[in-house]
């Protein structure tokens, strides 16, 4: 099977982004024209040969510019209401490009409401986008192992790592991987319709990633078990509480019952997804003194 099976413009949302700076990335390398939506370009800082173009996704018609000529959109929703959503679809429609959103594997099928409010978020969004008549895939991915840059400053003040539920294990999953994928499904029609979920190789409990972070930058680091209630504090000055308590929940779920693992980044690259080791030595850098 040919890799790419469709060289149009692509539009690349959250481009700024963890994920969404990869995809622009991977697109170029690959000769795919891309254009990248952001709301400041003289910050975006994204590299040369990317076309840049100023768009708010809370603020629809700021939309229509850059979606002129555009075949494929990666969409992000970051952390926005989900009442801007319907308009931002209908501009869409206006344009018709296909769409990849970038969802969560913790979405159960068949219900009305998802048990938490993170991926109640993201299957609302899901939900819209399947009425919306445009052609899509989701990409339902399991935990980032770019949120484990949150402890950084830890690691680099004095190498303890102090955070709940040490042996709580995630299927974390490095950004490249999930943008090597959203580029193979971008640039082909052959994976509409498609909910494709993608993590890690291998699910590790958090005192086991504060290890292998040990290991990349060689230097010895310390799990220290501290109560759930302080964590929540802290995250209750960055966000509303529903959202810290349904991560807060999900942490603990893990320490019983692992986050899943799926062999779906293999099967679609022919490769295996890389390790949280292997993202660790990518980012070593972040945690290094
Ligand atoms: N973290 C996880 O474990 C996880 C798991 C599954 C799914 N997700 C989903 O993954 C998505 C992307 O995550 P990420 O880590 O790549 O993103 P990120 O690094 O948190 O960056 C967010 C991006 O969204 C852009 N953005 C924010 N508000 C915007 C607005 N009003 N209009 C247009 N763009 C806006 C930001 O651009 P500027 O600020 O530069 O404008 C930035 O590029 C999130 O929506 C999240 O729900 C995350």
């Amino acid at each position: 099977m040919a890799f790419l099976d469709k060289k149009g413009l692509v539009l690349v949302t959250g481009a700024t982004g963890n994920v969404g700076r990869c995809v622009v990335s991977q697109l170029l390398k690959m000769g795919v024209p891309v254009r990248a939506l952001v709301r400041n370009p003289d910050t975006a800082d994204l590299p040369s040969g990317v076309e840049v173009v100023r768009g708010d996704l809370s603020v629809p018609d700021t939309l229509n510019e850059g979606l002129e000529g555009v075949e494929a959109v990666f969409l992000v929703w970051p952390a926005l209401p989900i009442s801007f959503a319907p308009a931002v679809l209908g501009v869409l429609k206006q344009h018709a490009p296909r769409i990849v959103y970038l969802s969560s594997m913790g979405i159960r099928e068949g219900l009305a409401q998802q048990a938490d409010p993170i991926n109640d978020f993201h299957a609302n969004i899901e939900r819209l986008i399947e009425q919306s008549g445009l052609a899509w895939t989701f990409l339902r991915v399991s935990g980032f192992a770019t949120n484990t840059l949150g402890w950084a400053q830890q690691i680099r003040s004095d190498g303890v790592v102090r955070w709940p539920y040490g042996t709580a294990a995630r299927s974390l999953i490095h950004e490249q991987d999930i943008a090597t994928v959203a580029v193979r499904v971008l640039t082909s029609d052959r994976h509409n319709g498609a909910k494709y979920v993608l993590t890690g190789p291998q699910a590790l409990t958090q005192v086991e990633q504060v290890h292998a972070i040990s290991q990349a930058i060689g230097r010895p680091l310390r799990y220290e078990e501290i109560s759930p209630e302080i964590v929540r504090q802290q995250m209750l000055t960055q966000m509303p509480p529903a959202m810290v308590d349904g991560m807060l929940n999900a942490w603990a779920g893990f320490v019983t019952e692992p986050e899943p693992v799926s062999r779906t980044v293999e099967e679609i690259m022919g490769r295996p997804a890389h390790t949280y080791s292997e993202w660790a030595i990518d980012h070593a850098s972040a945690f290094r003194v």
